[in-house]
């Protein structure tokens, strides 16, 4: 490959390092925090439309699930659709519907034929990708890049934060004027997540988590698709059985599967759900399973989890994406201890270009 490892074993570790790099790249002259305000120039003669459908697969699928509650949160109604269950003719749209492609590659098949359908039934387009000139930024309409530079390793990592912040442009573009505080926090952002790759402790951790019957990841609101992502990273690269689920539902069955034999990652903000996800985190406990927190709040949390993983306080939809690297972390320590060829999972493909 052309794009070295940089000293690191493998790309996966390169590409989670590079994120601070990644995300500065993806906000550079995008965002006027003194008017809060963002410019996309790329979506000139793009209006707000009246509903945005959100297309995507795999981790790309969990980006779109974030962006679609920066979207709902203001004010416009937004779903997101996994592109193989996508079907436009039974999804009404018309051309105030915006269509959002996610996807880093610009070419899963899935995705590609889900935007055709978009395109075909009159709906407003816009890919979101990391590859310029990729058959989904020629399908679309209107393109918009997430500047995450090349990513080797299968699993996605900083496509995926790239990806956040992209779509928090777009939804910031789109609405109207911004509260500074989200345009700041976007900003310092690379910071944040420099702080927790320069003292992340989780690869501590791993050695007292191996032996596992599965692993659990909860997670409220912007949290819930991070969550669903961590809980996707780890079964792709360790192979151990994980899942993900908005911490709400983990009464309605998954609890049931829970044990001492099962670590609980719950993703818990300072600022929104906080009391509503301690409960989840108590109910868990209840049953003995180890619970590793991943918060903004630390004193807050410590009273109820066996380990705690911090991140730096900020915006409620600022600290999911840092949170997901004490995840890409965990998952990467993990798989590297159990000696799994990280960079090439069994049976995945970095693009599937395959329905
Ligand atoms: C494959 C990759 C995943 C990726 C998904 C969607 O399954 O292994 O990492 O999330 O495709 O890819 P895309 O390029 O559309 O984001």
């Amino acid at each position: 490959e052309a794009v070295g490892k940089s000293g690191y074993d493998h790309y996966m570790r390169k590409e989670i390092a590079e994120q601070p790099r990644a995300i500065r790249d993806c906000l550079r002259g995008r965002v006027e925090e003194l008017a809060a305000s963002v410019s996309l120039p790329e979506l000139e003669g793009l209006e707000e439309p009246s509903s945005v459908q959100l297309v995507a697969c795999g981790t790309s699928y969990h980006a779109g699930l974030f962006g679609e509650r920066l979207f709902q949160r203001r004010g416009i109604p937004a779903q997101t659709f996994v592109a193989s269950e996508y079907d436009a003719g039974s999804v009404p749209v018309d051309e105030d519907t915006l269509v959002v492609a996610v996807t880093q590659s610009g070419e899963t098949a899935d995705t590609m034929q889900a935007l055709r359908g978009a395109n075909r039934a009159g709906a407003t387009t816009l890919a979101v990708t990391n590859v310029v000139a990729s058959s989904a930024a020629r399908e679309a309409e209107y393109a918009c890049y997430v500047r995450a530079g090349p990513e080797i390793s299968v699993a996605a990592t900083k496509s995926f934060a790239s990806q956040q912040v992209t779509l928090s442009l777009l939804a910031s573009a789109l609405a109207g004027p911004q509260s500074h505080e989200f345009l700041r926090e976007l900003r310092r952002l690379p910071d944040y997540i420099q702080a927790v790759l320069d003292r992340s402790s989780v690869r501590d951790l791993v050695g007292e988590l191996l032996d596992a019957d599965a692993y659990f990841f909860v997670g409220r609101g912007y949290n819930a698709p991070v969550a669903l992502e961590g809980a996707l990273k780890l079964k792709e690269i360790s192979y151990r059985h994980a899942e993900g689920f908005p911490a709400g539902e983990l009464k309605h069955g998954p609890l049931a599967l829970v044990t001492a034999e099962t670590p609980v990652f719950a993703l818990v903000s300072g600022r929104e759900h906080t009391a509503e996800t301690i409960g989840n985190v108590k109910e868990v406990q209840a049953r003995r399973a180890p619970v590793v927190a991943v918060t903004d709040v630390p004193e807050t949390v410590e009273r109820h989890a066996e380990f705690v993983l911090e991140v730096p306080e900020t915006h409620p939809a600022v600290m999911p994406i840092v949170a997901n690297v004490q995840l890409q972390l965990l998952a990467y320590w993990l798989a590297n201890a159990l000696g799994r060829p990280i960079d090439k999972p069994r049976n995945l493909a970095k693009s599937v270009t395959v329905r």
